[in-house]
């Protein structure tokens, strides 16, 4: 029996499913690479120990119109599961199971809330941008805690709060003007952006509203939500640990990098913080996070959380993320990339290039330092000069670390 909340949330998505249908998943491919959830774009964040198998078994939870078919395609060694509250979103990806002749992909209209029922468990959950539109997200996340293999990983997008504070300003508005999600609600809401003044936190930090506004869905489902909440970092760390998993690690850590926003004695002082504190510091101070993306696992996998207050970071295996480019010249060199608000630049030594010249995905950092010329001095001084570099390149983002067996 459907809560009154998750019907109202069901019948939405079927009223306007969201994100926009795409028609064609082998061009959507094309022109925008892999969802950054795919266990080909997301490898060694997923299982830096290596993939527990080549033929995983992918639950999407809450998979909307398209992602289930678009990992479904790009990973045809996989079984994909895509589950969802909406008929229409998945009338959507049955299109483009039919399109592209998707025989590892099974659609079910079902609450994640159930999927226990299934009697399965899931080497990769992929659950982004739904568990905060349940009217108890812990519940959520605990149900498909108990569906994942204890070798598992799960990819998690919820909304920011900070970024996200001009989304419940308007919210509050359009429900003290009783905008309903119909025709009138829209047209309501579209007449309230005219108003929106420049300064305001809907707009601030971009300088433009969000793109999403411009389609109906895209309005309905940021300003007429009738569920929905946004997390902070802290709030993030707790919602993990109260399922009984283990926070693995941001999707790109330059969303929360002390090192792009500050400098001096500040930097320094965020810096001795605990990690997660530092996350925290950095969202509240930059909000530009509307939404957290994210992998957990079990506690189990504990040992592979990426640290680099003992030695054990001599065992990891550092990649340079794809579209990283090393630019400038010998006297100012930069690493630069894409990120999701914008290009990450930061300035390198020579001699830290030429110890990430050697990150291959293949040598571990002993490996590394044992083969490097370009840093001399004392063992321990190497390991320290070694330490500082790649810790920061981690923070960064531009690179991630697989660990060796060896
Ligand atoms: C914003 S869309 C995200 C879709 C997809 N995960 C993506 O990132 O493209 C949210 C989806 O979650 C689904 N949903 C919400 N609550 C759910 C629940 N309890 N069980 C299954 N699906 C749910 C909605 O029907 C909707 O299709």
């Amino acid at each position: 029996m459907e809560d009154t909340v998750t019907e109202a949330v069901r019948k939405q998505y079927e009223a306007y499913s969201y994100p926009p249908p795409i028609e064609d998943a082998e061009k959507f491919l094309r022109k925008w690479g892999p969802l950054t959830c795919d266990p080909k774009f997301a490898g060694i964040q997923l299982w830096p120990e290596g993939r527990p198998r080549q033929d995983l078994r992918i639950l999407c939870a809450g998979c909307g119109s398209s992602q289930a078919p678009l990992i479904a395609l790009n990973n045809p060694d996989c079984s994909v599961l895509g589950i969802d509250l909406s008929e229409t979103s998945l009338a959507h990806s049955n299109r483009l199971r039919d399109r592209h002749g998707l025989a590892n992909l099974e659609l079910r209209q079902m609450s994640l809330l159930d999927v226990g029922e299934l009697n399965r468990s899931f080497d990769l959950i992929i659950c982004t941008g739904v568990l905060h539109h349940l009217p108890n997200p812990d519940a959520g996340l605990k149900a498909l805690a108990e569906v994942l293999d204890p070798s598992g990983s799960m990819a998690i997008m919820l909304y920011g709060k900070t970024g996200r504070a001009g989304v419940y300003l308007l919210q509050d508005i359009l429900r003290r003007l009783g905008a309903g999600q119909n025709a009138e609600g829209l047209a309501m809401a579209r007449e309230l952006l005219k108003f929106v003044p420049s300064h305001h936190y809907l707009i601030s930090t971009t300088g433009k509203l969000p793109n999403d506004l411009a389609e109906d869905a895209g309005i309905v489902d940021m300003l007429l939500h009738p569920q929905d909440r946004a997390y902070s970092v802290p709030e993030i760390m707790e919602f993990v640990e109260t399922a009984g998993l283990i926070f693995f690690g941001w999707s790109d850590n330059a969303l929360y990098c002390a090192d792009r926003f500050l400098s001096g004695e500040m930097l320094e002082r965020v810096l001795a913080l605990p990690a997660a504190e530092q996350w925290a510091v950095i969202d509240n101070l930059t909000v530009l996070n509307s939404r957290h993306d994210f992998f957990v696992r079990k506690p189990h996998n504990m040992r592979f959380l990426t640290r680099f207050d003992t030695d054990d970071f001599l065992s990891y295996v550092p990649l340079v993320r794809s579209g990283v480019r090393l630019a400038g010249d010998v006297n100012s060199l930069i690493l630069t990339r894409a990120s999701l608000e914008g290009e990450v630049v930061t300035p390198i030594s020579k001699s830290d290039a030429l110890l990430l010249e050697q990150a291959d995905g293949k040598k571990s950092i002993a490996q590394i330092l044992s083969h490097s010329l370009s840093t001399g001095g004392e063992p321990e001084q190497r390991t320290n000069f070694a330490r500082a570099v790649f810790e920061r390149m981690w923070r960064s983002g531009h690179l991630l670390f697989g660990r060796s067996n060896s």
